[in-house]
């Protein structure tokens, strides 16, 4: 290749740009380009569905673009020294005066700002598909499928990831993408926690994430929930409760302060010590409340005086830590699954047999299914096949929404703080062992109406008898004595 052509006034001249490196980029460029439109027109024409086609179109192909840039600048560079060791250059001199100069910079221009605008539409789009659901939830599937899988049940399916887990701001952003490159890095190299650690430590406060859809001040008053649950006999009897969940409000211009929202930070500051990192015991809590008065409650073995640095502000996610991504107990998700009709209570003692098979410990899921399908088979050879084969599938349904054995993610690892059945939830302080420091004020377990009354309970025309007072819980069979935590014996399993 030449590296000097003739000018029209006849004067040797350089050609930087041609030498084989700047043409080799100049090669990638035109690939680059090329691949990025044909990837724009795939998306355009077949939907945006397939996460894979934005990140080769928005990541992968400026990167390239990038690079031949740089590569053919690298070019122009190395040639410039080689040539300078033979040649004088001549400088530099655009002559507005000729016709070929005036062309060439319009040229030259009208190159620039293409180019700009393609990097600010492409940095536009790769911004948009970070901050996607495809993106979190699917690029990285095998790390992120069961937080994908129970959010797509939940009820912020609507809601983008990055609205809770990053939030508005721009160093927020900027943050998230730099523990997002790691996160990128950690899951190509498969150096990720199994299961993947919660609480999230750098999760942002809910004022800034939750509270921006949901209004703190808002009064919800009074909630009524029925709790359909199945014992484990013969015929899976009914055991419902029907509550009425005093949820209440925080902000005295909307209702009475009061209730279960009390906590809500809007007028009383609720802060507390957790012992382990899973925020499940609970030694020491102090309140302040909206007259400025100071309680402290703690345990009566917590000794010595707490790092102020470890306290946590109560908010939200101290109850709804499960929003969107609920991994159900087997007990819990079989519960449902007969309320909902899916599970067929005639087939005898469905409710402890779908249960005992999804608590029993798996390596792989399709050994679970498996597995699911053979237990059922055999016991229930001498019933209908095909309600045997409806059950079968629903328990495999179930398995496959709420247990990842892969990444040993289910309701094993991960609590739910709401209620306190099968977690210690609120009891991890309303368990009366938490006293004031005069012994006066305790959070109290004993008394259950300080949070719901029971309007009615157990199965049939006893759940149409409401009793607006509220009744005492009359827990099934008597195993159950006043003053025991639930999940002391209720993990999940029953
Ligand atoms: C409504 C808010 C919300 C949305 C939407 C949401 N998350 Fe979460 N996510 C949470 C909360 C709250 C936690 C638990 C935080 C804690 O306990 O510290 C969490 C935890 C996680 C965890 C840690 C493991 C675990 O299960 O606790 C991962 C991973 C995760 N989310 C990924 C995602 C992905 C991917 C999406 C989108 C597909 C998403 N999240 C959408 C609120 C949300
Ligand atoms: C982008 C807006 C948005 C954000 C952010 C958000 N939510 Fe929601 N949330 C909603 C919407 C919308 C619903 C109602 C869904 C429906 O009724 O179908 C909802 C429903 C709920 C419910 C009622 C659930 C139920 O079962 O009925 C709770 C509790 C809740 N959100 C808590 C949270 C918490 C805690 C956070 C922060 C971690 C959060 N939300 C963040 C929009 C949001
Ligand atoms: C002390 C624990 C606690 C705290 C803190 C808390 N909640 Fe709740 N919240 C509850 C309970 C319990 C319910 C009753 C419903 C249930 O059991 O699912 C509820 C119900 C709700 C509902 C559903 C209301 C309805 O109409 O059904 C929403 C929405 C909600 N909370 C949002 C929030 C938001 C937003 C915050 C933070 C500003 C918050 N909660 C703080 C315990 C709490
Ligand atoms: C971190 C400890 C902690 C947790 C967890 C907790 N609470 Fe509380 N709760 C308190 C404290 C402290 C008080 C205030 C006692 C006082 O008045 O000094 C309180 C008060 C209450 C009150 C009475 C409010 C009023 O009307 O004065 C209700 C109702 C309540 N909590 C419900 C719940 C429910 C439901 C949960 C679980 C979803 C829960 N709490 C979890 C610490 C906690
Ligand atoms: C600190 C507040 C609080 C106290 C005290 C409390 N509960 Fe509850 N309880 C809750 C909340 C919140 C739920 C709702 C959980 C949900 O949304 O499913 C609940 C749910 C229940 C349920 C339905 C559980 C299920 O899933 O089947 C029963 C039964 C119950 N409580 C009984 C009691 C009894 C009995 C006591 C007294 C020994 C008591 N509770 C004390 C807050 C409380
Ligand atoms: C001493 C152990 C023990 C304690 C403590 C206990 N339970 Fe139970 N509970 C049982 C047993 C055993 C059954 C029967 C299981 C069956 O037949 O399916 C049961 C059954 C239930 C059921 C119906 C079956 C189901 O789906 O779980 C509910 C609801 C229930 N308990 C709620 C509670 C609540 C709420 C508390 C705390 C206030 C509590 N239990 C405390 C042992 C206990």
């Amino acid at each position: 290749m030449s590296t000097e052509s003739q000018t029209t006034n006849g004067r040797s001249r350089p050609k930087l740009l041609q030498n084989w490196i700047s043409m080799f980029g100049l090669l990638i460029v035109v690939g680059a380009l090329f691949s990025f439109f044909l990837l724009w027109l795939t998306e355009l024409f077949m939907g945006t569905g397939n996460p894979y086609v934005g990140i080769l179109a928005y990541v992968v192909s400026p990167a390239f673009m990038m690079l031949g840039f740089a590569l053919m600048l690298y070019g122009v560079w190395w040639e410039r020294r080689r040539i300078r060791r033979t040649h004088r250059l001549r400088p530099l001199i655009i002559d507005l005066t000729q016709a070929r100069h005036r062309q060439r910079l319009i040229i030259a221009a009208v190159c620039t700002v293409g180019f700009m605008l393609l990097s600010a539409i492409g940095s536009y789009q790769t911004f948009h598909l970070t901050e996607s659901v495809e993106f979190c939830g699917k690029v990285c599937h095998s790390v992120m499928e069961p937080e994908m899988t129970t959010y797509e049940q939940g009820p912020h399916a609507r809601v983008a990831c990055v609205e809770c887990h990053i939030g508005p701001g721009a160093t927020w952003f900027v943050k998230s993408k730099l523990s997002g490159a790691y996160q990128v890095y950690a899951t190509l190299f498969e150096k990720y926690p199994r299961p993947v650690p919660t609480p999230i430590k750098n999760l942002r406060p809910a004022q800034d994430t939750c509270e921006q859809c949901h209004w703190p001040a808002a009064f919800v008053g009074d909630v009524v929930k029925t709790v359909h649950s199945y014992l484990t006999d013969e015929n899976s009897t009914e055991y419902a409760v029907k509550l009425e969940l005093k949820v209440g409000g925080a902000d005295p211009n909307r209702g009475p302060v009061g209730g279960i929202h009390w906590h809500m930070n809007v007028a009383n500051k609720v802060e507390y010590y957790a012992a382990d990192e899973q925020r499940q015991e609970i030694p020491w809590v102090r309140v302040t409340h909206s007259d400025g008065s100071v309680t402290v409650y703690k345990t009566e073995d917590f000794e010595g005086e707490v790092d102020e640095s470890k306290l946590r502000v109560m908010d939200c996610m101290d109850c709804h830590n499960r929003p969107a991504h609920n991994f159900l107990s087997p007990n819990k998700a079989v519960n449902n699954a007969i309320a909902l009709g899916r599970l067929d209570r005639s087939l005898p003692s469905i409710k402890e047999k779908a249960m005992t098979v999804l608590c029993e410990e798996y390596e792989t899921k399709e050994e679970a299914l498996a597995r699911i399908e053979e237990v059922f088979k055999e016991e229930y050879a001498d019933q209908p096949a095909e309600k045997v084969a409806q059950a079968i599938a629903e328990v495999q349904a179930i398995y496959r929404k709420n247990f990842f054995p892969g990444m040993k993610a289910d309701w094993r690892a991960y609590p739910n703080n709401i209620g306190h059945k099968e977690w210690p939830g609120c009891f991890r302080c309303h368990d009366d062992l938490h006293q004031s420091e005069d012994g006066e004020k305790v959070l109290e377990l004993s008394r259950c109406d300080t949070c719901h009354i029971i309007l009615a309970q157990g199965s049939g025309e006893e759940l149409e008898k409401l009793d607006s007072k509220g009744q005492p819980f009359k827990h099934p069979g008597d195993e159950y004595e006043m003053g025991w935590l639930c999940s002391d014996c209720h993990s999940g399993g029953i």
